[in-house]
């Protein structure tokens, strides 16, 4: 095992990944793209938007892992490699998103956009304010992060609701299955958060047919979206239109159809958005690596990989 190579592919932090790797797997040749070395060599890789068609130019690569949850930035490459690819399930990233999802509802819930706007005027003055048990969310992908965060909301009070492709039988939250049973989840849904995973079914799922099915009426004088899924779902052109119109009253924005966000985007001056530059749950290289090693670890060994994303359904 240790004569094998393992290489960092990504553009996003690979000094620290390796770095980690070399403490952990000191017998083990650590390289950085693109100082590939000998490409026989080459067993394992880590990676984040690695160039197209160069995994599949590694003759004796033996798995691949992504560096994040997401994978559609394996699967873009029009020719994916053919061997095992493995996402990122961890603790720690459920403990960021998680954060970052409750953090998210809390602002929308606890009206602090209006309470900014009003202390931008200098007023004091008391919004009402519904009880979380009055507020239905609705997380879509009910998967390893999004049921996490359903789970929290739950305890925090409010009344959660999951969309997903099968369904789940969670106790306290409401489980909604596949394209028949959407319209019924948007319709019950004041906060809808989106967790999907970027797939061909889901590419600009959030638009103006979805979000014009979102509960209007609710006690938060109109519908939420929280995004922090990938930017690729949304239709961005449709989210400032059900602003304007009230289909949405607000929106916190993790990720966009271009990233960086580019500097003419009016989310940035939107009064109604919330922008954060793809932070939701950053991939920590210190609390990932030991996964990782301890899975090709065992793998060498001869046990099965976890995690391993299927290529038919793209996550
Ligand atoms: P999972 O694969 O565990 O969960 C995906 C969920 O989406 C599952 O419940 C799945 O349904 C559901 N789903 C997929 N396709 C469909 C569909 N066509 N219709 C209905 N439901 C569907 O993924 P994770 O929870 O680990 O991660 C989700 C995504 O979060 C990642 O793919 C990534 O894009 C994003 N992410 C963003 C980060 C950020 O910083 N902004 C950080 C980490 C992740 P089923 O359960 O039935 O299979
Ligand atoms: C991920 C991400 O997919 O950070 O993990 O976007």
């Amino acid at each position: 095992m240790h004569s094998k190579a393992v290489v960092v592919i990504s553009r996003w932090q690979p000094e620290a990944w390796a770095q980690e790797l070399r403490a952990l797997m000191p017998g083990c040749d650590i390289r950085l793209f693109p100082e590939l070395g000998d490409p026989t060599d080459i067993a394992y890789a880590l990676v984040w938007r690695p160039p197209a068609g160069l995994l599949r130019s590694l003759p004796n690569l033996r798995a691949v892992f992504s560096l994040g949850a997401g994978v559609d930035h394996i699967f873009c490459d029009p020719a994916p490699p053919d061997v095992p690819i493995v996402r990122m399930v961890d603790p720690d990233m459920s403990m960021r998103m998680r954060e970052h999802v409750v953090l998210h509802v809390l602002l929308h819930h606890r009206q602090l956009l209006d309470y900014r706007a009003l202390q931008r005027a200098s007023r004091w003055h008391e919004l009402l304010q519904p009880a979380a048990s009055a507020v239905n969310v609705g997380i879509m992908g009910l998967g390893e992060l999004g049921l996490d965060c359903a789970r929290t909301l739950s305890l925090l009070g409010f009344n959660v609701a999951g969309w997903s492709r099968t369904r789940k039988e969670v106790a306290g939250i409401t489980s909604f299955a596949g394209e028949i049973e959407r319209d019924a989840f948007l319709g019950r849904t004041d906060i809808l958060v989106c967790l999907l995973p970027l797939t061909e079914e889901t590419r600009g799922i959030l638009n103006r047919a979805v979000f014009e099915r979102l509960r209007r009426d609710g006690p938060l004088g109109g519908a939420v979206l929280i995004n922090a899924g990938r930017g690729e779902l949304q239709v961005e052109a449709d989210i400032l239109a059900a602003l304007d119109r009230g289909a949405l009253n607000a929106a916190s924005l993790d990720v966009f159809e271009t990233e960086p966000l580019p500097q003419d985007s009016p989310f940035w001056r939107h009064p109604r958005v919330v922008v954060t530059p793809h932070v939701a749950a950053v991939s920590d290289a210190l609390a990932l690596t030991r996964a990782i090693a301890d899975q090709i670890e065992a793998f060498e060994a001869g046990k099965p990989l976890r995690n391993v994303v299927d290529p038919k359904r793209g996550y």
